[in-house]
């Protein structure tokens, strides 16, 4: 949440100001629209088909990793290097820099995991004016034409992926300025000196010098270049929108803020072509569907993390983070397009078939005359290279664990992370703190961690704590630690300038603060008033900021205080668009332009290696961050910012988060009950029931809200909120489990049905129901007033259990399922077990063995599977020492046989086996037990002809044992 920015002002006024605007939406005029982004509008100046790029295939040299080769603006000439390499696991890497740029362009570190292993890649075809190269063991070709350049990506006879066959290529390279007398003397020198250029050097790029650079350029329109640059200078190209130079390229003004631009422009851009597709994903963060639209006629989605106060709904604005990850998926495969860039981003996207209804698309296929569904995208970045990954698929699951063999996977969460989150801005003392945990202890709900705001700190120094409010810090978190329930507090990257804090001295004194272009240190207006920036860019700082966890260095921190990094974008209300001028300069000289992207996720980094060490490298960390990238998902947790108390921020919560996962952030949530505004009862407990299947969950309100603790909306309303926490507590085992495959093999956790459905068509546009790994499919009620909801259920042959009722329902089929205020509609897969801990518990680590419960939901086949991750639920051990279980439940021919999934793990624990409910079962003559030691022993059960549900009593086995159960 930001002020509006603009002059100085207490932070006082600036909440006053907050609390007046809060009936009011997006202040639009605050954020830049495509028009008024300069490089976004150089580049939208150039439309398809006109590409001044040739590909010199006689540069072509073929090393033992990659390839790399040539290409030229035929107009300016400046010269680009293009590199391929077929990586391993169906990913090929496209990469175009500048072959000799004036100084280094920025190449985004710290988000890949590794360098990928290679492919060895062939020259398999060439001929006058293209190439073909392999790419690899699973039969990918590329097609690389020389002019003007394009490549096509094929497998087999497949099209998969056509690049630069628009002709968008756009690459401003570096030059150096010219100032108005120069230019003048440039211009008559540079076009003399092209004329015999053109005479002498028709088709033969050369190197630009550091002087040739902009005067070369400049000249290109007045003498034509060459032949086909002649031809060319009457369209709009790349070359033209350049040597135009039109008044932004060096210094561009927003509002009141100018953008000094010391680089002038060096933005890049490319389109990509996928033909067979309609449907594409991802990019977040945008508070959009799930499906991106096509954005002709409109803005492009644009990736540039911002503070957007009071954000509107469904449209392209930018938001806190930014993953540049799109996927494609079509019934036949997914695909991916990982776009490696840091600095500002738009995304335009078009599709042949965008405003064709499906009975035009039946008739063009009826006809036979209907184009091949395509859909376009087109990726603009303000500076950096063109980094670009293609993940080939096939599948959606294959996609994701090749994103996460780059990015990596999620972070494992310590358990009671899974856990209720209780916030607000702000609770106000200790006293408080104490009242509001008594409330769930009153009443009967459970909750593992409260949250203070920004208020608990002295005066926004982060790291401190009021001296008032919280004077005895240690004795409140140790009181809640007595209770098993933990605490986090809020530490947010602006430091307040003061001298009389030892954290802005520290840094201060280090040099640890972004500068400004002018080399002093930047500071900007945030919560604290006048505020510095630590520089996240900076390891050594980095380290610093780390060290600043350890308990000696956070006065009053203990072992169960948790962080929180907010505003991380990061946000500076009086900086242009709500965040640090783009001419800010970071460690190794690099522009806050270049890596504006990345900020945030570095400082979450650096938290989360904080907690790491303050433990001696033994506890898992847990930091919620608003900011974020690709490769976020390895520090902690997101959440989608400050949404409002309104049935379609609810909605919307579902297609956020949704999209989150898609690109490797799985522990997504939103402010439950939304964070602007006062939420009646009934959208509150709607929330509670949404937020309890999404993999964050937290309450969290703004400072001007009317307090909303579960127990302030009486008896019916509390019953109903502790229901749903209960049922989330209930899941723990299964979410647990979830989180540990997701942080295995990158799938999400919360995911589209399609991603479980890839065929399905029916599913590809759905995003207001979902699954939670592969067994839970969950249509949260998020209308008012709602009677019943419509839930489809996938998957030919299947059948699901309606969780509340326990009843079968087949599919393919959309179900109406009428619901009353208790109902959260939630179906078990059939052909799943799903465990759970039923015994109620104040928090997660009071479950810590209690004895488990397993529900199995019989397939037609009369078969089901399933698994259970347990470990310590906080330290790193199952990493370190293998302390972990991985039980595999697996139930056949009437047996229900439980294994190891993974035999190296072991942990010693007493949970045991209370109770099974096997869902679609007929009624059995007898049960049987038999343990690991061959003994066998009789079970009681029970079974409801009606429903076909046989439940088992205490089977009593320890969850960690091998055992069977036969139903005979
Ligand atoms: C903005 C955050 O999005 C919000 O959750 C928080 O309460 C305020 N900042 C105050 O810290």
């Amino acid at each position: 949440m930001a002020a509006a920015p603009g002059r100085r002002r207490p932070a006082v006024l600036l909440w006053a100001a907050v609390c007046l605007a809060t009936a009011l939406a997006v202040d639009r005029s605050n954020f830049k629209t495509c028009e008024q982004s300069g490089f976004c509008r150089r580049q939208r100046g150039l439309q398809p088909g006109h590409s001044p790029y040739r590909a010199l295939l006689e540069s072509l040299q073929l090393g033992p990793d990659a390839a790399r080769l040539q290409l030229v603006n035929e107009v300016t000439k400046v010269p680009l290097l293009l590199e391929l390499w077929g990586l391993q696991g169906n990913v090929t890497r496209i990469r175009i820099k500048e072959l000799n740029p004036l100084r280094p362009r920025f190449e985004v570190p710290d988000v890949l995991v590794a360098e990928p292993p290679v492919e060895r890649l062939a020259v398999t075809g060439r001929d006058e004016g293209s190439l073909e190269l392999s790419l690899g063991p699973a039969g990918h070709r590329l097609l690389v034409t020389e002019k003007p350049f394009r490549m096509d990506l094929l497998q087999g006879r497949e099209l998969l992926c056509s690049v630069n066959a628009r002709g968008l290529l756009f690459f401003e390279h570096l030059r150096q300025r010219r100032d108005s007398f120069s230019d003048k003397v440039s211009s008559s020198v540079g076009s003399l000196w092209d004329k015999i250029k053109t005479l002498f050097h028709r088709d033969t790029p050369r190197e630009p010098t550091a002087e040739e650079g902009g005067a070369a350029e400049g000249q290109e329109e007045t003498t034509g270049g060459t032949e086909d640059a002649g031809t060319q200078s009457e369209k709009p190209t790349e070359a033209t929108a350049e040597a135009a130079e039109e008044p932004g390229s060096w210094e561009e003004t927003f509002k009141t803020h100018t953008d000094t631009k010391p680089n002038g422009p060096t933005s890049v851009g490319l389109d990509f072509s996928l033909p067979g597709f309609e449907h594409v994903y991802g990019i977040p963060e945008h508070a959009d569907s799930l499906r991106l639209r096509t954005t002709e006629g409109g803005d492009p989605y644009r990736l540039y993390n911002l503070d957007v106060f009071q954000y509107e709904l469904y449209n392209p604005m930018a938001l806190y983070g930014s993953v540049p990850l799109l996927l494609a998926h079509s019934a036949r495969r997914t695909l991916g397009i990982f776009w490696l860039n840091a600095a500002e981003t738009w995304v335009d996207i078009s599709s042949n078939t965008a405003g064709k209804t499906l009975f035009g698309k039946l008739l063009d296929y009826m006809q036979g005359g209907g184009e091949t569904p395509q859909t376009d995208v087109r990726w603009m970045s303000e500076s950096g290279i063109v980094d670009v990954f293609l993940l080939l698929g096939p599948t959606p699951a294959a996609v994701a664990g090749q994103y996460a063999a780059l990015t990596g996977t999620q972070a494992l969460p310590p358990l009671f992370a899974l856990g209720y989150h209780q916030s607000r801005w702000n609770y106000n003392d200790e006293e408080d703190v104490a009242a509001v945990e008594r409330g769930f202890e009153e009443h009967a709900v459970p909750c593992d961690v409260l949250w203070l705001d920004i208020e608990h700190a002295d005066g926004k120094r982060y790291f401190t704590w009021d001296p008032s409010k919280f004077p005895r810090p240690r004795d409140m978190l140790q009181r809640l630690a007595a209770k098993k329930r933990k605490m986090v507090s809020i530490v947010d990257p602006h430091i307040k300038v003061d001298s009389g804090y030892r954290v802005h001295n520290e840094l201060r004194s280090r040099g640890f603060y972004v500068k400004t272009k002018d080399g002093s240190d930047y500071e900007g207006w945030c919560w604290p008033g006048s505020a510095a920036y630590p520089d996240f860019t900076n390891p050594e700082m980095r380290a610093w900021w780390a060290s600043m966890f350890a308990y000696d260095q956070y006065e009053g921190s203990t072992e169960n205080l948790f962080t929180w990094n907010d505003m991380n974008e990061p946000s500076v209300f009086s900086g242009p668009e709500v965040t640090m001028h783009k001419d800010a300069v970071h460690h190794g000289g690099w522009e806050h332009r270049d890596l504006h992207n990345l900020y945030g996720l570095y400082v979450q980094m650096a938290t989360a290696e904080g907690q790491i060490q303050r433990s001696g490298g033994q506890h898992r960390p847990f930091v919620l961050s608003r900011a974020f990238f690709a490769g976020s998902q390895r520090y902690g947790a997101v959440w989608t910012g400050d949404n409002a108390a309104e049935w379609e921020h609810l909605k919307i919560s579902i297609p956020m988060c949704l999209s989150f996962g898609l690109a490797g952030l799985s522990f997504c949530g939103s402010d439950v009950g939304g964070f602007f505004k006062n939420p009646e009862a009934e959208l509150l407990v709607r929330w509670y029931q949404a937020g309890a299947f999404q993999p964050f969950f937290r309450a969290h309100a703004h400072l001007d809200t009317a307090r909303r603790e579960p127990w302030l909306f009486g008896e019916e309303n509390v019953a109903l909120i502790r229901a749903a926490i209960r049922q989330r507590y209930a899941l723990l085992p299964f979410w647990y489990t979830a989180f540990y495959r997701s942080h295995r093999h990158g799938l999400p956790v919360m995911r589209p049905l399609w991603m479980e459905y890839p065929e399905d068509a029916t599913t590809f546009a759905i995003d207001d129901q979902y699954m939670i790994d592969r067994a839970l499919l969950v249509h949260p009620v998020t209308e008012q007033g709602a009677r019943g909801v419509q839930v489809y259920l996938p998957g030919k042959g299947e059948v699901w259990y309606d969780v509340a009722s326990l009843q079968k329902h087949h599919a393919p089929q959309t179900l109406y399922v009428p619901v009353t205020m208790s109902s959260v509609p939630v179906f078990q897969r059939g052909g799943t077990v799903v465990p759970r801990q039923e015994r109620v518990r104040r928090s997660t680590e009071c479950m810590r063995g209690d004895p488990f419960t397993l529900y199995v939901a019989l397939s037609p086949q009369g078969t089901a599977e399933g698994d259970l991750f347990l470990d310590d639920g906080q330290s790193f051990d199952y990493e370190t020492k293998a302390r972990y279980l991985h039980r595999q439940f697996t139930f056949a021919g009437n047996t229900l046989t439980a294994s190891s999934a993974d035999p190296r793990g072991s942990f010693d624990t007493p949970a045991w086996l209370e109770r099974v409910v096997i869902l679609g079962a007929g009624k059995p003559a007898a049960v049987v037990l038999r343990p690991a030691d061959g003994s066998e022993t009789r079970l009681d059960f029970q079974h409801e002809a009606e429903t076909s549900v046989l439940t088992l009593r205490k089977p009593g086995v320890r969850i960690g044992d091998d055992w069977a159960i036969v139903l005979r």
